[in-house]
């Protein structure tokens, strides 16, 4: 049996999740749009969904636009605001370790004359490696700056931002802020109104819910929010975002939003412990094995934990990222070489650090789940020290 620790990629459904979901998938599957009774069940239970995932991050239901999943709600943001936006200025700021579903759109605006900087982060090294400074936010406004997209926490190295620091500098500029809160929601308290953004992405199979499905988090006071609409059709979401709502997925969703946060500090301490336990037991088996992005136990000024609670990501020197998963088929984790498994690319991310392509590419990525057993984290850790051991003496 795969050992799984790979959860920043995705997460298993839990039970409880898939449980809530299935009638909408046969007795219950109206169209929240028709007006019959069959249309009123499914839409009562959007609106339920829609209550439960506004209270789980202190939003407003009205304020919840329902998506695919993060990837399009982040297009939805960036294109939607910049669209809206564009008179003010076409400056946007962002930083370079963000997820491609964010660089990527920014590239696009780029190509189409805005004018787009990218914000580093502290280098390999430093106890908060990968961590932006607001003050390279403060510095980089401009009055024509018309949107900072800054991610909560990172996919790779887990470090978490300082978002509520960046969003008192973008709202005392009136700047509008975007964050991708993708790998945050259910591993940190997240709630925005004490994030102060002003638009958030996340999606349900990074928190034990199903694939293809998201939400945007769209402000709508103070102040208002406007979009420009990326998808249209039948204007659902208030014509924020047209075609006909994933019933089951939405439900999944709000599931998978409320367990995760009924249960935060809990989770939270139980991922830790395992993540600790598994960067412990390879740091001790694996000589000159490297911890890579913030220290485990970093803080922020406020004391709140500067790294993802699951996440951990470990530099092999001399040996290649992809061997060491070819030598070790039971478990499953993500080499630093790919942000997708089509590309044999250096990760962004990575580079970002200061690391060399070489460097970047002897990194795993570990992400620890709710299912994850402290038996399996041992395995893993086994494991990990004989494929090092066999990939390095057949590189002799
Ligand atoms: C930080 C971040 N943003 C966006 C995404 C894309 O999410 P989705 O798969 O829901 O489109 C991911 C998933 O890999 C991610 O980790």
């Amino acid at each position: 049996m795969t050992i799984y620790l790979d959860h920043h990629s995705t997460t298993p459904v839990d039970p409880r999740v898939l449980d809530a979901m299935l009638p909408y998938f046969t007795e219950k599957f109206g169209n929240p749009g028709s007006v019959h009774a069959l249309g009123e069940e499914a839409r009562d239970a959007v609106e339920r969904a829609r209550a439960t995932i506004a209270r789980g991050i202190g939003a407003e239901p009205g304020e919840i636009v329902f998506t695919s999943g993060a990837t399009e709600s982040n297009n939805l943001a960036i294109r939607g605001v910049a669209e809206r936006r564009r008179r003010r200025g076409d400056h946007l700021v962002s930083v370079r370790t963000e997820h491609p579903a964010v660089l990527d759109p920014l590239q696009r605006w780029a190509e189409q004359g805005f004018e787009v900087t990218l914000l580093d982060v502290e280098r390999h090294g430093s106890p908060r490696a990968g961590w932006l400074d607001p003050d390279q936010v403060a510095a980089a406004l401009r009055d024509d700056t018309c949107l900072v997209s800054v991610m909560l926490a990172n996919n790779e190295i887990g470090v978490v931002q300082p978002l509520a620091q960046i969003a008192a500098i973008s709202k005392a500029r009136g700047v509008l802020l975007h964050c991708d809160a993708t790998q945050g929601v259910g591993k940190l308290p997240v709630n925005v109104a004490e994030l102060g953004v002003d638009l958030m992405s996340f999606t349900a199979h990074k928190l034990h819910g199903p694939k293809g499905v998201g939400a945007l988090y769209v402000r709508r006071r103070d102040p208002v929010v406007r979009l420009a609409p990326q998808i249209a059709g039948g204007g659902q979401e208030q014509g924020r975002r047209s075609g006909t709502l994933n019933v089951p997925g939405i439900v999944g969703l709000a599931e998978a939003v409320g367990l995760a946060t009924e249960n935060l500090a809990a989770e939270v301490e139980q991922l830790s412990k395992l993540r600790n336990r598994l960067a412990e037991g390879i740091l001790k088996a694996v000589p000159n094995a490297v911890l890579v992005g913030p220290k485990l136990d970093a803080k922020s000024e406020d004391g709140d934990p500067l790294r993802l609670p699951n996440n951990l990501n470990l530099m092999f020197p001399g040996v290649d990222g992809e061997a060491l998963m070819l030598a070790m088929p039971e478990l499953a984790v993500s080499s630093g070489a790919a942000c997708s498994s089509t590309s044999d690319e250096p990760s962004h991310v990575l580079l970002a650090l200061g690391l060399s392509a070489d460097e970047a590419r002897s990194c795993l990525r570990f992400g620890v789940g709710r299912f994850n057993t402290a038996d399996e984290i041992d395995r893993a850790v086994a494991m990990v020290a004989a494929a090092v051991d066999k990939v390095r003496k057949l590189a002799e």
